[in-house]
């Protein structure tokens, strides 16, 4: 978890408004930490952090909208809230573990 000093929380915030519909997407670098806004379906705007967690790549590269957000790398998906939703391709034990396997929220 990464904590933004309060006047990065505020540049979120007015950020925010670049995704103003449900399902749409868009990267954003903050204090140097690259970051996703998500418009989620219930409207509410979520930040993770820009880490794929399968390997470590950039979850998101351009801005767009949809139902899911599919990692470029090996097309692993999120739900809107982060949560794992598919994992292609994947052979071996349950990539949501014991914690879960989630894109990881960012908090203030
Ligand atoms: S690095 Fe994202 S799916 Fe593999």
């Amino acid at each position: 978890m990464v904590r933004l000093p309060k006047d990065r929380g505020e540049s979120v915030a007015e950020t925010a408004s670049e995704v103003p519909e449900p399902g749409d997407m868009k990267p954003v670098e903050v204090a140097g930490q690259p970051l996703i806004l998500v418009r989620g379906n219930d409207r509410e705007v979520r930040v993770f952090h820009n880490v794929c967690p399968h390997r470590g790549a950039r979850a998101l590269i351009e801005a767009g909208s949809g139902p899911a957000l599919t990692c470029p790398y090996h097309a692993w998906s999120y739900e809107l809230d982060g949560s794992l939703k598919g994992c292609p391709h994947y052979i071996g034990v349950s990539p949501t573990g014991e914690h879960g396997h989630l894109l990881s929220t960012l908090r203030d």
